[in-house]
């Protein structure tokens, strides 16, 4: 047995481990709030320590009150473990059951001190996107993981691991909850005090159900968003080629725009405020050229669209200047849109313009009125500048990022006659209607043998069938097939792999039944050198309900229900699922939303190929009918081809009612 082997065996060690120091060289999360009381200290210390033996509490306790003290959590540094944490070979994992493996193998790439956010906080992107809470529940987990067998299930509560229980074959191996409150006890501060208390967690949407793959999801979605929003302008548009797409941030989200715009073959002039974001983009190769005189940007960016260039430049300053520079030169834009950190407006999401961004760090800080009040005049002027440019046709749609509802607070021109806001959402207008009730998704997968090799045999497989598939597709739907061939083909070239050998396509039940059939028949014949993970993002057509983000295209009023995501979630884990997790916030925020999704191994086996039927035609076709019962028009085609395609599907259609017969009603 290798050292890795039996160390993830011992779980928490039985003898206390070397103190820790913080690594100077990865990054940390900030310190968080001090928001509990002396008692409720004294019980977060208490709870900390139910993880060890009593002969170890002298020491650790005092230990845990410094962290508690110095971070606002209790992280458990020292029992960080020695190796290195990272997605691995499945056989290099100890373990009786091969799902088991797989969940260690994708929870390790989460933990990749290259590719989480803070790793040492065991936090993996989004500022707060926990996969546990601390190191006990780490090595706890990796334990049981080790241990079961193929007839129990790992219940985790909130990254804290319940136990195995007794279970069965088809079962879940793993059953993730994260953050799931009593519904009045989820506000922001509530998870900052039950977070503390170390029983709760925030786990994003990828990061507490061990599926994120890397940058790689965020640049396909953005692509498939751009490609879609030149669509929705132009009928006539095959891509973004000829238009140029105009917004801010080259952040961890953000800076997928520049990348994507150019995927999508257009015009791409983006705003970044901090210079260290832009030359890390421009390092990196994600943004292709640097400006700091806008003029010659712009200048640049109108000859690049007679062109027809596919090409990214940079604009090293505040978004406001460049959208008021538009307006004064008159220049058309045809799409645009803003990624700045407007969720987070007063610390450090968005800056003010007018100011250095060093000067506004230290107003922030020191002057936090003055600085509210900056963010809101830049916000006014922000919403001024796109109105003017609306008027002059420009296509303007928000990202997810709060950009209106913080508009609104700003006091900005962004309401229209009706009270609604001026402006769609980016699911409202494109991915809702274009994608989600179509069915088509952010379906992904991962080669457990961790090598290329089977990652590039996965990408030809998968372009074979869509190939196929795209002869019979009804018209709705062939630009969102060959979108995917297009992005199958070139997603070697475009190198987007870190961590775990993964890849994202956004497909439909019947693309991703498919896809995964002959996964698992390669896997069956040994043309695929290793079983497979199959998975998807829970920002997915089934996965997640959330008024103002994936569900903002739902008009009946159950925007604020979350049947579908609890629904999904449940019935994934009676049709194969090889892990479900559901999760409170998630992208939105802490009460915001709920989502959930699953992975599933496929290893070439019998049971594989029925599971995979079963649960993706489920995972698709559950939130398909939800929206189709919302009178979606898109959704009803999609659920209607569906109920053809499995005679045994039969799904409640709505009926319409004449809008003159209800305005005419008195009420
Ligand atoms: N990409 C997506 O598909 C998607 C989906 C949903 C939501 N979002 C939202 O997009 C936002 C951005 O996410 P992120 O991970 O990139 O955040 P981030 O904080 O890493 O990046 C935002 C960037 O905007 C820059 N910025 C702030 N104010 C600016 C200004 N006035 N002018 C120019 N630049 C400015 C910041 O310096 C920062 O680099 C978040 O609110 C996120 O929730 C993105």
């Amino acid at each position: 047995m290798t050292d890795l082997k039996k160390v993830i065996l011992q779980g928490i060690p039985s003898e206390l481990p070397e103190k820790k120091k913080r690594n100077p060289n990865i990054s940390h999360a900030p310190k968080r709030k001090n928001i509990l009381n002396k008692e409720e200290k004294q019980l977060a210390i208490r709870n900390a320590l139910r993880y060890f033996p009593e002969h170890m509490h002298a020491i650790l306790a005092p230990e845990f009150t410094e962290e508690l003290k110095t971070y606002g959590r209790i992280y458990m540094y020292r029992f960080m473990p020695d190796y290195e944490i990272k997605a691995r070979h499945l056989e290099d994992f100890p373990h009786k059951s091969k799902q088991a493996a797989a969940i260690q193998m994708m929870l390790s790439n989460n933990l990749d001190n290259t590719i989480a956010q803070h790793p040492a906080e065991l936090i993996t992107y989004g500022g707060n996107g926990a996969v546990f809470q601390n190191w006990a529940q780490y090595l706890l987990c990796m334990q049981y993981l080790a241990e079961m067998n193929d007839k129990q299930t790992l219940v985790l509560y909130s990254g804290h691991p319940m136990g195995l229980f007794p279970s069965h074959k088809d079962a879940p191996r793993v059953v993730v909850t994260n953050g799931m409150m009593i519904p009045n006890y989820s506000k922001p501060d509530d998870w900052e005090k039950f977070n503390a208390l170390g029983v709760t967690q925030y786990g994003q949407m990828t990061a507490g159900s061990f599926m994120y793959i890397g940058p790689q999801g965020i640049v396909h979605g953005t692509t498939i968003t751009v490609l879609n929003a030149a669509r929705k302008i132009d009928a006539t548009a095959k891509d973004l080629s000829g238009k140029i797409f105009a917004t801010a941030g080259l952040g961890g989200m953000s800076g997928a725009q520049a990348k994507a715009a150019v995927i999508a073959k257009g015009v791409c002039i983006i705003a970044e405020v901090n210079p260290k974001a832009t030359y890390k983009r421009y390092e990196q190769g994600w943004v292709n050229e640097v400006y700091k005189d806008l003029d010659k940007l712009l200048d640049r960016a109108i000859t690049a669209r007679e062109n027809k260039e596919a090409v990214s430049m940079a604009y090293d300053g505040n978004i406001v200047d460049l959208w008021e520079r538009v307006v004064e030169r008159n220049i058309h834009i045809e799409i645009g849109s803003d990624q700045t950190s407007l969720h987070n407006p007063l610390a450090g999401g968005y800056y003010p313009v007018g100011m250095s961004y060093e000067a506004a760090n230290k107003m922030m800080v020191n002057n936090p009125d003055q600085f509210k009040t900056e963010v809101q005049k830049t916000l006014v002027r922000h919403t001024n500048a796109i109105n003017t440019l609306s008027k002059r046709g420009m296509y303007f749609f928000d990202y997810g990022n709060a950009f209106l509802l913080e508009a609104k607070r700003a006091g900005a021109d962004i309401l229209n006659e009706k009270g609604d806001f001026k402006y769609p959402s980016y699911v409202q207008d494109i991915m809702g209607p274009m994608c989600f009730d179509y069915g088509f998704g952010p379906f992904r997968w991962i080669c457990t043998s961790n090598e290329a090799k089977d990652l590039a045999i996965t990408d030809r497989i998968s372009c074979e069938v869509l190939e196929k598939l795209i002869q019979d597709s009804p018209t709705e739907i062939k630009l969102q097939m060959s979108d995917n061939i297009n992005w199958i083909k070139a997603a070697g070239e475009n190198k987007m792999v870190v961590g775990s050998q993964a890849r994202i396509l956004y497909a439909d039940a019947e693309g991703r039944m498919k896809i995964a059939e002959a996964f698992n028949n390669a896997i069956a014949n040994g043309e695929l050198s290793a079983p497979v993970v199959l998975g998807r993002d829970h920002h997915d057509v089934s996965g997640t309900d959330s008024p103002y983000r994936e569900t903002s295209n739902i008009y009946d009023g159950s925007q604020f229900t979350t049947d579908m995501a609890i629904q999904n979630v449940i019935g994934d884990s009676f049709r194969g699922a090889t892990w479900v997790s559901i999760h409170n916030g998630g992208g939105v925020g802490w009460g915001e939303v709920i989502n959930g999704g699953f992975g599933m191994l496929l290893d070439g086996t019998k049971d594989a190929d029925r599971r995979l039927k079963s649960m993706l035609f489920w995972d698709v076709n559950n939130g398909i009918s939800r929206r189709s019962w919302a009178r979606n028009k898109e959704a009803k085609f999609a659920i209607k081809r569906a109920m053809q395609m499995n005679p045994e599907l039969k799904v409640t259609m709505p009926n319409s009612a004449d809008e003159g017969l209800i305005d005419s009603l008195d009420l």
